[in-house]
């Protein structure tokens, strides 16, 4: 077999190997599910290029302190894709409630083993598309980190209406998405599109600031304010008859 067959059968079975892939790991749960087979996995998959699981908890620590103070003493918390309570863990002490929720049981199945004991914090596993297990007007804080940009835009929209319905009127979420006009976002959403052609459930999906902005708006949040590097990070208030 000359060396460009070689080379052409690897590809094919490159292809298939995708195909595979797509076929079996088809939906979030389940694409999750797989990274979460371990502690170790599940950690170099939500954070990649951690070295250990102090580093992924120093992160956790530091985004944790990032948001308390957006939260005020004695909040019911809602976070949603919340993995194995990286960021949770350390944001219970400020409020009264913090409540995980996420699509991947072996995660869900994770946070409880890894905060056991911890008072306050509360995690569930939902369908990966409503989080209908809370009544309207539960938070008083919501937040949403490194998990939107993993969503089918539908799907990322309908959590962002969930997200309006269970918040108190006047209460506050923070969310992250990644920015497509940021030069590095770019370079990997193009090298992205020519390396693979069966994609995975859980790619990246790519915003601008005036997209975020008009959905928030329609949706029925009031954007209090938004910064822009490789991410657009926002912080805005759900107006809703009181
Ligand atoms: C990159 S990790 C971020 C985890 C956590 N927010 C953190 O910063 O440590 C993305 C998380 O979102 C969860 N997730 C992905 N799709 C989801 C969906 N449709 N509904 C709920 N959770 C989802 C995954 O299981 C995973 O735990």
């Amino acid at each position: 077999m000359s060396f460009l067959s070689k080379i052409t059968r690897w590809l094919q079975k490159q292809n298939a190997v995708m195909l595979i892939y797509r076929s079996l790991f088809n939906t979030y749960e389940k694409h999750w599910d797989f990274h979460a087979r371990s502690r170790q996995s599940t950690i170099s998959h939500i954070l990649s290029g951690v070295k250990s699981e102090e580093e992924f908890d120093r992160k956790g620590r530091d985004f944790a302190n990032f948001l308390k103070k957006m939260i005020r003493p004695g909040s019911v918390v809602l976070d949603l894709g919340c993995g194995i309570g990286r960021v949770s863990q350390f944001l219970v002490p400020h409020c009264t409630e913090v409540h995980g929720v996420d699509v991947s049981g072996r995660n869900i199945r994770l946070a409880r083993e890894k905060c056991r004991g911890i008072k306050g914090l509360f995690f569930h596993k939902n369908n990966g598309r409503d989080i209908k297990l809370f009544a309207d007007n539960t938070f008083d804080f919501a937040f949403a980190t490194l998990m939107l940009q993993h969503l089918e835009k539908e799907d990322a929209l309908s959590y962002l209406l969930e997200i309006h319905r269970v918040l108190k009127p006047g209460s506050s979420v923070y969310l992250d998405f990644l920015n497509i006009l940021n030069t590095w976002n770019l370079k990997m959403f193009i090298n992205h599109s020519k390396r693979y052609k069966y994609e995975s459930v859980a790619k990246l999906r790519y915003y601008t600031k005036n997209e975020v902005r008009a959905l928030l708006n329609a949706i029925g949040f009031k954007v209090l304010e938004i910064t822009v590097d490789i991410y657009i990070r926002v912080l805005a208030e759900a107006v809703k008859p009181g």
